[in-house]
């Protein structure tokens, strides 16, 4: 049983934007409560490449200084190992005219077009070729104009806020994204200087600015990080505190949790979860905010496979986010996928196997799936994990899992790009 209390980290999704934005000015930005993970050391060497400077300056403080951007092409190598390097296209393009890189890889979890994105710097003004594998986007200087959003797509409207901070006249984004780390990022502009209003709702308008400043910003509590430890605790907590979390971020899952029955409380920032004595079944459907997050979709999968009856997961966001299914069948899980549809049946006592993270949250999922199992389960591949999650076993083993990290002989780092 897992007892004890952690404190939560930033958010990854939130300080990787908030690296972008630092591209927008010659000024320093510093940028606190960066989490140590993958992702954050692959948006450091992007930026790095770019000619800015990435320091760390104290405990999880970066510092950044974009004043000698000597080149606009974001170098494939590093593009192709996470989304978010494809944030720097918009401020690129915003204060030089010139921005450039191939399309952003990031975890396989069904189609992950960025034509959003495209579609909006072409309608601020903005030449986009695509030539040996990689899109260019050019502009003398961006214009103000409204863009309707096929889809409110996340990093999608991260790019456009942060291009048309710098434009000439005033932008609209319609069905933009309404997630917290869309609102962080609006936050961290407008301390730089811009005019952004509306952060949070589907409409965003942002009135352009000629310049942008330095600013010092702290990024929001990562509520996938809270939410996976809450899940944890739900499967297999005597008692766990979670501080620093922000409870109105995951109204969503809480909802959902108490709907199954699991004992949860909020004090402020403080979260109390204790496993429950008998869950039952239900259904969910992992949709935009804030809607339930299809980032915590997998672990609650785990979580549905310890509940009573038959109950039903719909991943809405991506295409093929339901294969940990066929990792948690290993373990004895009952758990059967129709398209976009799996059908869980509980409750099913796990058994541990060998199991293969296959991206960032699956990987964490396992991990949670292996905390109920009887006997050893052996999680492979999770070079996935450390891209997302801090020293994830570590904390878990804080609150009294028993969990191993095995390096493979030959292996120096188990964090790509760190
Ligand atoms: N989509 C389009 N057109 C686009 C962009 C997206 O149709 O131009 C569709 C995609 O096909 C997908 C859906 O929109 O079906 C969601 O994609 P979105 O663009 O919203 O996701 P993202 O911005 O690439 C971010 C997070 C993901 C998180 C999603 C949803 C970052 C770096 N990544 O991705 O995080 O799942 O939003 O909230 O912020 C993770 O942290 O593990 C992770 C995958």
């Amino acid at each position: 049983m897992l007892s004890g209390s952690l404190r939560v980290s930033g958010a990854k999704n939130a300080a990787l934007p908030a690296m972008a934005a630092a591209l927008l000015t010659d000024e320093d930005c510093v940028i606190e409560d960066v989490p140590h993970i993958g992702d954050i050391a692959i948006m450091g060497n992007v930026l790095r490449s770019l000619g800015a400077t990435v320091e760390e300056v104290g405990e999880k403080r970066l510092k950044i200084n974009a004043r000698d951007i000597r080149s606009f092409t974001a170098p494939t190598e590093l593009v192709v190992q996470n989304r978010a390097s494809f944030l720097v296209m918009g401020p690129l393009l915003a204060r030089f005219g010139e921005a450039a890189s191939s399309p952003p890889g990031g975890d396989v979890i069904g189609q992950r077009p960025i034509d959003v994105h495209l579609v909006g710097f072409a309608t601020l003004g903005a030449e986009i070729s695509w030539d040996g594998g990689k899109y260019a986007a050019r502009a003398r200087r961006l214009h103000g104009a409204k863009i309707f959003m096929d889809y409110p797509s996340h990093i999608g409207t991260e790019n456009l806020l942060l291009a048309a901070s710098l434009a000439k006249g005033t932008t609209i984004l319609r069905n933009a994204s309404g997630e917290p780390e869309v609102v962080c990022l609006a936050e961290m502009l407008n301390k730089m200087g811009a005019r952004i209003s509306g952060a949070g709702t589907s409409t965003i308008e942002i009135q352009g600015v000629d310049r942008l400043g330095g600013t010092t910003h702290r990024v929001i509590p990562d509520r996938i990080e809270a939410g996976t430890f809450a899940i944890a605790a739900a499967l297999c907590g005597e008692e766990v505190q979670l501080h620093g979390v922000v409870p109105d971020h995951l109204d969503s899952l809480l909802w959902k949790l108490k709907e199954v029955g699991v004992p949860v409380s909020c004090e402020g920032d403080r979260l109390t979860v204790r496993r429950g004595d008998c869950l039952s079944a239900t259904h969910v459907q992992a949709l935009p905010y804030p809607g339930f997050a299809t980032d915590l979709q997998a672990a609650m999968g785990v979580l549905l496979t310890q509940c009573q009856g038959g109950s039903i997961v719909h991943e809405r966001v991506y295409d093929n986010r339901l294969q940990y299914a066929n990792e948690l069948r290993k373990m004895g899980g009952q758990v059967e996928v129709e398209g976009l549809i799996a059908r869980i049946t509980g409750p099913t006592p796990l058994k541990g196997a060998p199991v293969r993270a296959l991206d960032i949250r699956s990987g964490a999922a396992l991990i949670l799936a292996g905390l109920v199992a009887q006997g050893v389960t052996e999680v492979h591949d999770i070079y996935h994990l450390d891209r997302g999650y801090e020293s994830f076993e570590e904390r878990l083993t804080g609150l009294g899992a028993r969990i191993q990290r095995v390096v493979p002989e030959g292996v120096v780092s188990p964090v790509p790009g760190a």
